[in-house]
């Protein structure tokens, strides 16, 4: 019988050389309103914004199926939704909420500078 291969997606490569090191300021907190998702490049890194519950999380922009944005689909409660084949990915830590997609993604960590989100890709 064969081996099945696990397929992962772009997300699986490490943290990348460019990235900066350290709290990065990367949006206003009024550019997330709640319910919204915002995607921010920090230093080629690709992060969705979210605000849930009025708190705020980072996260991979790209989904671990197939590479989709997720920045262009939607959340619901903790659960943001790829907009290609409808994995979805809890916000709070990036692990899987629903198939087809096998492989976490990465979570940032968040803080609110006065009016300044920064976010810690490495
Ligand atoms: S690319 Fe996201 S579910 Fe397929």
């Amino acid at each position: 019988m064969a081996e099945e291969s696990i397929r992962v997606g772009p997300n699986d490569r490490g943290p990348r050389p460019s990235a900066p090191e350290g709290f990065v300021t990367v949006a206003k907190t009024s550019d997330v309103p709640e319910g919204a998702i915002k995607y921010v490049d920090v230093g080629g890194v690709p992060v969705a914004l979210c605000r849930v519950g009025g708190e705020l999380f980072a996260v991979g922009n790209l989904c671990t199926h197939d590479g989709g944005p997720l920045s262009g689909g939607s959340l619901e409660d903790h659960a943001i939704e790829c907009p290609r084949h409808g994995a979805r990915f809890d916000v709070r830590d990036g692990h899987v909420v629903c198939l087809p997609a096998a492989a976490p993604i990465p979570s940032y960590a968040v803080r609110v500078e006065h009016d300044q989100i920064q976010v810690k890709v490495r």
